[in-house]
């Protein structure tokens, strides 16, 4: 069966100083659950930032869903973020002056058709069709997440890439965060691949993968 990612020997540094990533292989299979944990600075960000082909590794290849990503042109590879990965980081990066419905269709407006309804049936989903019209600034931060989540869904990607989602919640709110995220990896068979500093959190997921002196442990 086809992979969702294929990582093979990523290299990636800051400067000769700053050495990051040393040799990192990884496969992931399609409705995994994995979370990647690891000490503050061992480079987990830029890990889950290359998988998305937000960085590039200095070495190594990433093959996600089928797609070399190092050969495709940044044209290609802004096609390829749009529609095949989801992002959810720490901070929902929400636009401010837009409602929450607005915020969820941002990604869609690249694409033709209208995606109303899917952002509205998914808002309703996550428990938040009450706060259609509102703005980011008038929701709790559990809430805010949740619009994170669907705003990265919208398109309905394959490969849902969550960076801390949680590390903002208190944690019930974190509990109920990855509530959300383990029913989406169930029941669509979406793929998530999660970093988080919670043991517990990283528990529930199907896999727990530890990087530490640039390499998966
Ligand atoms: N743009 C950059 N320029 C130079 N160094 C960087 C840059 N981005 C990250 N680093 C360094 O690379 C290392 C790994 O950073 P990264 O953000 O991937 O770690 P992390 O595991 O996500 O940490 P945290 O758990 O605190 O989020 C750190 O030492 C960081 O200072
Ligand atoms: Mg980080």
């Amino acid at each position: 069966m086809r992979k969702m990612l294929m990582l093979e020997q990523i290299t990636k540094g800051y400067g000769p100083a700053t050495p990051v990533l040393s040799g990192v292989d990884l496969e992931v299979q399609p409705g995994e659950s994995l979370a990647i944990v690891g000490e503050s600075g061992c480079g987990k960000s830029t890990l889950l930032n290359i998988i998305g082909s937000l960085d590039q590794p200095d070495s190594g290849s990433v093959c996600v869903d089928g797609e070399d990503l190092l050969s495709l042109n940044e044209k290609e590879l802004a096609a390829f973020r749009n529609r095949r990965v989801g992002f959810v980081f720490q901070l929902h990066h929400l636009l401010p002056q837009c409602t929450v419905l607005e915020n969820v269709m941002v990604p869609s407006l690249i694409q033709s058709g209208s995606v109303k309804d899917r952002a509205v049936e998914l808002l309703d989903r996550v428990g938040l069709s009450h706060r259609l019209d509102h703005r980011p600034g008038e929701l709790s931060g559990g809430e805010r997440q949740r619009v994170a989540v669907v705003r990265a869904l919208i398109n309905r990607p394959s490969l849902l890439l969550a960076d801390e989602p949680t590390g903002a919640l208190n944690e019930a709110g974190a509990s109920e965060l990855l509530d959300l995220l383990l029913e989406l990896n169930r029941d669509e068979g979406l793929t998530l691949i999660m970093v988080t500093h919670s043991m517990p959190l990283a528990e529930r997921l199907d896999r727990v993968v530890t990087l530490s002196n640039g390499a998966l442990q």
